[in-house]
């Protein structure tokens, strides 16, 4: 099927590059030429697993493009949105220009009878007056949430764990004519993940839009859930990490994203839930998310409390004391920095007056362009040099792994701060260590 996917960030590359493994003749647009030209010769404008394999792979198929020219998008059946939707300036709302413009764009190449497939995580209300402004061209509009996580994106995007289907439904929330034909088209997109097995949940326009942000709305809780355990465990000398293996053994609750520690950041989780709250907020019903603002501020409270660990190891002051980061991405596996905890604590400790030197496998770049002012190190031990305190803040496999020894000959104390719970306390105690946690004694 000839597919286009309008927006190559980290959802629109991956999904183009998937849509043309699974067979289809794809064309990928964005705005950016730089980032179209870096895809259209094969390499990836970020870091993502799997994603130079992919796109080498299609590449060789010929059955993948990039362009910066919308009129590119004409011909294709199906036309995937997959712009970012990013926390307005100053508010809570999420800022859907880009959205809006893709659209724009999209109308004069659309044909009747083609799908416009939203994937972009919109407020609820979104699809139903984008589909307004497609009918004079005969298209139909789908909301078609991702779910993908960074780090894993291209394995959840050729094997989603399932997939949704927003239609346009009569009053009696029947999808209609057009959404039957449109439900059909979107079939043979996925035709291999359904092959598989994958669930599909065909449902009207509102449930659709609602499954991406209660399902980030959930994880966040289950992060915050655990985080404020961190604190009672902080209080009382337990140990957060087997409170959340003792607790997570109830298949009820699950082990999964429970790991206490610095918190959510990332492009996703925490705009997404003050969107949502903005949303319920216009719709009448804050009150029934007036528990993400706790959420919300749970997590905050962790990178705080970060910073005054590192202080507390620091005998109450970290005003000229060496500080080594160890991470700079919001999470491991991924160059991205937006809202990333560990980026917030360098950056908080610098303006607190400390020396701070940040290190991460890929996240150098992205983070010098967001914080210029801060140090960057080219590795650990580079990072940890003379350092009063090492702070673990971005659990990459190599810093869970490293030579409590090997890091001890370099720093000038041996102090480590874990906001990860990833080290094992016994082993870095053992080798000299004063060794702090976020939740454990
Ligand atoms: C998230 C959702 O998981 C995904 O389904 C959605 O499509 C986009 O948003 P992503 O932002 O890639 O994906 O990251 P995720 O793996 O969910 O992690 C989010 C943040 O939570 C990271 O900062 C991570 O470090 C933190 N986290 C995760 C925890 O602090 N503890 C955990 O147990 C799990």
């Amino acid at each position: 099927m000839r597919i286009s996917v309008i927006g190559c960030g980290y959802l629109g590359a991956v999904h183009a590059a998937s849509m043309a493994s699974l067979g289809h003749d794809v064309v990928g647009i964005d705005v950016d030429a730089n980032k179209v030209a870096r895809l259209a010769a094969g390499q990836a404008p970020f870091y993502e697993p799997g994603l130079p394999e992919l796109l080498t792979e299609v590449g060789a198929t010929g059955r993948l493009r990039f362009s910066t020219d919308m009129a590119d998008a004409a011909g294709a059946q199906v036309h995937f949105v997959c712009v970012g939707t990013p926390q307005k300036q100053g508010e809570f709302r999420a800022d859907l220009s880009y959205v809006d413009a893709a659209v724009d764009a999209l109308l004069p190449h659309l044909a009747p009878g083609d799908v416009v497939a939203g994937k972009s995580t919109v407020p609820v209300g979104t699809a139903e007056e984008l589909a307004a402004r497609l009918e004079p061209t005969g298209a139909t509009l789908v909301w078609n949430p991702e779910f993908l996580r960074e780090g894993f994106a291209v394995q959840d995007t050729l094997h989603p764990d399932r997939l949704v289907y927003g239609l346009p439904t009569d009053e009696d929330g029947v999808p209609t004519a057009e959404g039957e034909a449109a439900r059909a088209l979107l079939d043979e997109v996925y035709a291999t993940p359904l092959g598989e097995g994958t669930p599909l949940v065909a449902t009207d326009y509102a449930t659709a839009q609602l499954v991406k942000v209660a399902a980030n709305s959930f994880l966040a809780t289950k992060i915050s859930f655990i985080n404020a355990m961190a604190e009672l465990c902080e209080a009382t000398g337990a140990d957060v990490t087997r409170l959340a293996d003792a607790i997570g053994y109830d298949a009820r609750i699950g082990r999964r994203f429970l790991n206490a520690g610095l918190g959510f950041g990332g492009g996703c989780l925490p705009k997404d839930i003050r969107a949502f709250m903005a949303r319920a907020g216009e719709l009448g019903v804050d009150q029934a998310l007036s528990f993400l603002r706790e959420v919300d501020s749970i997590n905050m409270r962790r990178r705080v409390r970060m910073v005054d660990l590192a202080r507390e190891v620091c005998a109450g002051s970290i005003v000229g004391r060496r500080v080594a980061v160890l991470g700079a991405a919001f999470k491991p596996d991924s160059d991205d920095v937006r809202d990333s905890p560990a980026l917030s604590v360098a950056a908080q400790m610098q303006l607190q007056g400390a020396h701070v030197t940040v290190t991460d496998p890929q996240a150098v770049e992205n983070a010098r362009a967001k914080w210029p002012d801060l140090k960057f190190a080219a590795s650990a031990l580079e990072a940890a040099q003379g350092a009063d305190v090492v702070l673990l803040a971005t659990e990459w496999a190599e810093y869970r792994e490293l030579d409590p020894a090997e890091l001890g000959a370099v720093v000038a104390r041996r102090a480590v701060v874990d906001g990860r719970n990833v080290l094992d306390p016994r082993t870095w105690r053992a080798a000299g260590w004063t060794y702090r946690a976020l939740g454990r004694p």
